[in-house]
């Protein structure tokens, strides 16, 4: 598979989900669970777990202990297959409509809530502060930046240009 980037720019992110919604990868898995073995044991992560934006599992991999859920429109079959645990097909949008119908210990989002339209993030992240105190987003961008009237940033760590950072809700 080429680069993310380069398949986002030559099919736009929908397309580009429907084409690798059976073999989507991360390159940067190695450091995705670097890092969280890292958060979960100093940021002492645990309980229930939704992964959002969950892609293959590259998340919930990192959590077999834990009850985790994953929500993605693309890749859930792939998911649920790689994981065993329940995926809901739910859009950005649909969660601002809709919401989420249950509470989660953290809500942890690698490498996906940066696609959510910048107009969209607030509503988004008010439907996410009514599901959960905790919020983890794994990102090689600035964006998504999160804080703003429902997180508040509480910590950060930085490993091979990633970064993971953790929203209190406030
Ligand atoms: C770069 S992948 C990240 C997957 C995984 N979390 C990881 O760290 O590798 C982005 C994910 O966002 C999902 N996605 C794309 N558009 C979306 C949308 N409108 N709403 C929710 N998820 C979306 C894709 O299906 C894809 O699995």
């Amino acid at each position: 598979m080429n680069s993310v980037r380069e398949g986002y720019e030559k099919h736009g992110v929908e397309k580009y989900y429907e084409l690798h919604k059976d073999d989507y990868e991360n390159p940067h898995e190695y450091t995705i669970k670097k890092l969280l073995v890292k958060a979960k044991e100093e940021w002492n992560i645990h309980g229930s777990i939704l992964d959002l934006c969950c892609g293959s599992g590259e998340v919930s991999n990192c959590f077999n202990d834990c009850e985790v859920e994953g929500i993605d429109p693309y890749t859930k079959d792939l998911y649920e297959a790689k994981t065993k645990n329940k995926c809901s097909s739910m859009t950005f949008k649909d969660i601002i409509k809709e919401g989420l119908n249950r509470e989660y210990d953290y809500i942890i989002s690698s490498f996906g809530m940066h696609l959510c339209e910048e107009s969209m993030l607030p509503m988004l992240l008010y439907q996410l502060s009514q599901s959960s105190e905790n919020l983890i987003i794994l990102t090689p961008h600035k964006r998504p930046d999160c804080n703003g009237s429902y997180f508040k940033e509480k910590s950060r760590m930085k490993m091979d240009k990633v970064s993971i950072i953790w929203y209190k809700k406030h």
